[in-house]
C-alpha cells in the first residue's frame, strides 16, 4: 500500500459514531444529512426505471436528457450554459475526485480554504499533490475570508484553488465581492478554482429560492474553473450517490475518459430519478430550505444563549458550528457528549487542526423538536 494512503487519518466523525456503537438512545447529529427521506415522486421514478428494465451502462457523461435538464437548471440559476459542459458523475465526492484527478499530479501545489470537509484535502494528498491550507478567521463565531492571505498564499506555483461555499463546516459563504477577487486573482497566476458549490441552494440569506453566490454567476465559459454539485443535499438524495460537474467547453469529453476509468458511469434508474427530482425542483428545493430554515432558527439561538457557548448564524450549509468555553479537545468532548450526555455532535477537529475546540450540529431534520431535544441534553450535560 502506498505511504500516502497509510498516512490518510481515519474518519473522525467515524470515531465518535462508533463509540455509539450498540446504543440505540443516542440523538445523533454527527452526519451531514437529514433524516427525512427522499420525496416519492423521486423515488417512484426510479422503481419505474428498473421496473421498465433499465439496468444498462449509460454514457459516460450520463443520459443525453439529464444533461439538458442540469443544463435548464443551472442556467435558470446562473448564466445559461450548454449541456456539453456536463458531466453527470456518481456522487458530489465523485465528481471532486474527477475533478482532481483531471487537474493534479504528483508534486503540483494545491491551496484550500479551511476548515473544510475532509475529503477536500485527502484527493489531492492521494493524488501525490502538496496542499496547504488557507484558514478562515475567526472573531465570535463568524467565519471569514483573508483576501489578503489569498493573495500571499495563491501563486503561479498554485495549481488549483479549492473552495467550498457554502462552507462544511462554518457555514461561512462567499460574497459576490470576494468571488469577483478570487476569480481575478486566479486568472492573474493561472490557477484552477474548483467550487464545491454543493451546499449553494441551502442558503438562508436570501428570498426563498435564492442560490449563494456562485462562480457561475461571474466566470467566463473558458475561465479555468470547475463547478462541483450534487443531488445528496438540495434534494435529499445523499444515498443515491449522483452529482455532476460544470466545466469548461471541450473538457466534458476530456472527463468522459476519466470517468470510464472510475465508475464508466452513474446507473440508469438514478439518474432517472434525479430528472424527476429536477422537474419539481422549483417547489420542493424552496419548500426543504424553509424546513431547514426553521430548523437553523430553532438550534443557533437557543444554542447561542448557553453560557459558554459561541456560534454565529450560518448563512448556508445545514450546520451549526460552535465552541465551548474550557473545552479545546473536541474529539474528547464529542466522545464524552456520546458517553455521557447521549448526544451525537461531530468533532471540529474532523475538518482539520483550524476546526479544532469546535464542534459540528447537523440541524436537518423533519422534526424540529429533536434538535430542542439534544439542546436539553447539552444544557444538562453543561450543567446549565
Ligand atoms: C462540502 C461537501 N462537498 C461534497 C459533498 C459530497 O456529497 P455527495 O458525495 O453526497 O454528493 C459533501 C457531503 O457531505 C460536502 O459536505
Amino acid at each position: 500500500m502506498r505511504q500516502v494512503i497509510r498516512d490518510l487519518p481515519g474518519s473522525k466523525i467515524r470515531e465518535v459514531a462508533n463509540a455509539a456503537l450498540g446504543r440505540d438512545d443516542v440523538l445523533a447529529f454527527w452526519f451531514g444529512e437529514s433524516d427525512e427521506a427522499t420525496p416519492a415522486h423521486i423515488r417512484e421514478a426510479a422503481v419505474r426505471s428498473l421496473g421498465a428494465g433499465e439496468t444498462f451502462y449509460s454514457h459516460n457523461l450520463g443520459l443525453a436528457e439529464l444533461r439538458e435538464a442540469l443544463a435548464r437548471y443551472v442556467s435558470a440559476l446562473h448564466r445559461p450554459i450548454d449541456s456539453g459542459r456536463i458531466a453527470v458523475t456518481s456522487s458530489g465526492v465523485s465528481a471532486l475526485m474527477l475533478a482532481m484527478q483531471s487537474l493534479v499530479g504528483a508534486g503540483d501545489e494545491v491551496v484550500a480554504v479551511t476548515p473544510v470537509w475532509p475529503n477536500l484535502t485527502a484527493q489531492p494528498a492521494i493524488l501525490g499533490a502538496r496542499v496547504s491550507r488557507l484558514p478562515l478567521v475567526v472573531e465570535r463565531g463568524a467565519w471569514r475570508l483573508d483576501l489578503e492571505a489569498v493573495r500571499r498564499a495563491v501563486t503561479a506555483q498554485t495549481r488549483v484553488l479549492l473552495v467550498n461555499s457554502p462552507n462544511n463546516p462554518t457555514g461561512w459563504t462567499l460574497t459576490r465581492a470576494e468571488q469577483l477577487q478570487l476569480l481575478e486573482h486566479c486568472r492573474r497566476t493561472g490557477t484552477w478554482i474548483v467550487a464545491d458549490e454543493v451546499y449553494e441552494r441551502v442558503f438562508f440569506a436570501g428570498a426563498p429560492g435564492d442560490c449563494a453566490p456562485s462562480f457561475l454567476d461571474i466566470a467566463e465559459p473558458d475561465d479555468r474553473l470547475l463547478v462541483v454539485h450534487s443531488f445528496s443535499k438540495s434534494f435529499l438524495m445523499t444515498g443515491w450517490r449522483l452529482g455532476w460537474i460544470v466545466a469548461p467547453p471541450g473538457l466534458a469529453a476530456e472527463l468522459a475518459k476519466l470517468i470510464e476509468f472510475n465508475t464508466s458511469c452513474a446507473p440508469v434508474f438514478v439518474q432517472r430519478a434525479a430528472l424527476a427530482a429536477l422537474g419539481q425542483a422549483d417547489r420542493t428545493v424552496p419548500e426543504l430550505v424553509g424546513r431547514l430554515r426553521v430548523c437553523r432558527d430553532t438550534l443557533v439561538p437557543r444554542l447561542a444563549a448557553l453560557p459558554g457557548v459561541v456560534v454565529a448564524e450560518p448563512a448556508g450549509g445545514l450546520y451549526a458550528f460552535f465552541s465551548v468555553e474550557g473545552e479545546p479537545d473536541s474529539l474528547a468532548l464529542a466522545k464524552r457528549l456520546v458517553a455521557e450526555a447521549g448526544l451525537g455532535l461531530a468533532p471540529g477537529a474532523a475538518f482539520g487542526p483550524e476546526g479544532e475546540g469546535w464542534l459540528r450540529w447537523c440541524f436537518a431534520s423533519r422534526d424540529p423538536s429533536r434538535l430542542t431535544a439534544g439542546l436539553e441534553r447539552l444544557s444538562r450535560f453543561l450543567k446549565l
